[in-house]
């Protein structure tokens, strides 16, 4: 529980809010690589409650701008794309993706433009994502290096989509193991026919509903770990699934093949960003790449039919609050459908932008199956505090080997499950010779 003063700390993201603040000081996923074509036309972006530029030059360079152009502030949307910047229409003024003003026509002194810098943001590409650094230039961190950007375009799968709600109760689905046998129950029981390495994994879920929860907190953010005690054909014992929360809006699962990142477009609407990626198969080539997206729900088609592509979000003749997001009560008579809606992921949308479009914290009664919930509050207001002290967030500057944070799972062989995480990586040994 959050009183309203702190709820709206921990949620709100515009320049002058203090998590806005602290989330700037991270590098974060604003849209997919692959979309922003070479000197194609400039695409609007909304972030964290501001509009911006995103276009590619000539020579391939990514670029974020303001979208409110440097001199007297028209849309850089309506801007020329001449190869080398972005021109605006009003008078002219010319902007590289470094922010080099490249023309000032309409001023006679020639040297003007060397002396003032266009509105960029520092843009990277990786992991078939673009990534922007939107804080203060003197605290810009190094972009963190996940294994996965290593691996070949075809072996990872990145999919966006955008909910109608605030990020923070979008995160808190990521770190409530309690709810997969119960919303997704439908799903997990499918599960176990559908022969993807994924679905297989996350079966044994359905077999215990209340499963004990604990939280270990990190130089990066925190793991959090789910523990059930099965009793099946196979015996007794107890299995954990951890997951990894990066601050400031990363989840990895605890199979170790995903990592979401969860983007504010705004206070109310989220950009929800899924990295899937395999050692061995090429995820990104069909006909995995179909049937991947269709057992997670994220194919075009469920996006859009369920409202939740830029083009489709608040319509009214998608699913939403106003329409009980369809919701199909005959179906539940029936027992044909625990939910009554039609998958995974629409399951989650409805159920986390149900709560409200920024959640009222001051009237929840948390229990012990949210613990996640309640230390990813601790953790996010914990960045918002740091900043504000002047000091740098949790994750930043701490030297995190990235190469060494991941969800992991596995069946405990003593009482403790942070033995997983010794087990999957193990400390290097000195003797090399
Ligand atoms: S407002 Fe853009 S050049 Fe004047
Ligand atoms: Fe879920």
């Amino acid at each position: 529980m959050l009183n309203h003063e702190s709820n709206q700390r921990l949620c709100r993201v515009g320049p002058d809010d203090v998590m806005g603040q602290a989330m700037r000081r991270y590098w974060l996923p604003f849209m997919l690589a692959e979309h922003l074509n070479v000197a194609a036309e400039p695409l609007g972006v909304e972030l964290m409650g501001e509009r911006f530029v995103a276009w590619r030059d000539d020579s391939g360079r990514p670029g974020l701008f303001h979208q409110s152009c440097l001199h007297r502030g028209a849309s850089m949307r309506l801007a020329r794309a001449e190869g080398d910047g972005l021109r605006c229409i009003y008078h002219g003024w010319k902007f590289a993706v470094d922010g080099t003003v490249i023309d000032t026509p309409n001023v006679a002194d020639p040297n003007f433009k060397t002396r003032i810098k266009g509105r960029t943001f520092p843009v990277r590409e990786a992991g078939g994502l673009l990534w922007a650094y939107l804080g203060p230039a003197e605290h810009e961190p190094a972009l963190p290096h996940w294994p996965w950007m290593d691996l070949p375009d075809a072996q990872r799968l990145v999919t966006r989509h955008v909910e109608a709600c605030n990020f923070v109760q979008v995160i808190e689905g990521l770190v409530d193991s309690s709810h997969l046998g119960l919303l997704h129950m439908n799903g997990l029981q499918q599960s176990g026919a559908v022969d993807l390495g994924f679905a297989q994994k996350v079966n044994s879920m359905q077999r215990n509903l209340a499963p004990e929860l604990d939280v270990q907190d990190t130089d990066f953010g925190f793991y959090y770990a789910a523990l059930r005690k099965i009793d099946d054909e196979n015996g007794q014992r107890t299995e954990a699934r951890v997951a990894a929360f990066v601050a400031p809006c990363c989840v990895l699962n605890p199979n170790g093949d995903i990592a979401t990142f969860v983007v504010p477009q705004d206070d109310g609407r989220t950009s929800f960003i899924h990295v899937f990626w395999s050692a061995t198969q090429d995820l990104n080539r069909e006909p995995l790449r179909s049937r991947h997206l269709e057992f997670i729900g994220l194919t075009p088609v469920v996006l859009d039919d369920f409202g939740l592509t830029d083009e489709t979000l608040g319509r009214e003749d998608r699913p939403n609050p106003r329409n009980n997001f369809q919701q199909d009560r005959e179906a539940m008579r029936q027992g044909k459908s625990w939910s009554g809606l039609p998958g995974l992921i629409e399951e989650d949308v409805a159920a986390c932008v149900s709560s409200g479009v920024m959640r009222d914290r001051s009237r929840e009664m948390l229990s012990t199956a949210d613990v996640g919930i309640a230390h990813l509050y601790r953790t996010l207001l914990a960045c918002a505090d740091s900043v504000k002290q002047g000091k740098s967030p949790v994750g930043v500057d701490r030297g995190v080997d990235w190469s060494q944070v991941r969800g992991t799972q596995g069946v405990l062989g003593g009482d403790d499950w942070r033995e997983l995480l010794v087990a999957k990586h193990p400390p290097v040994s000195e003797d090399r010779g």
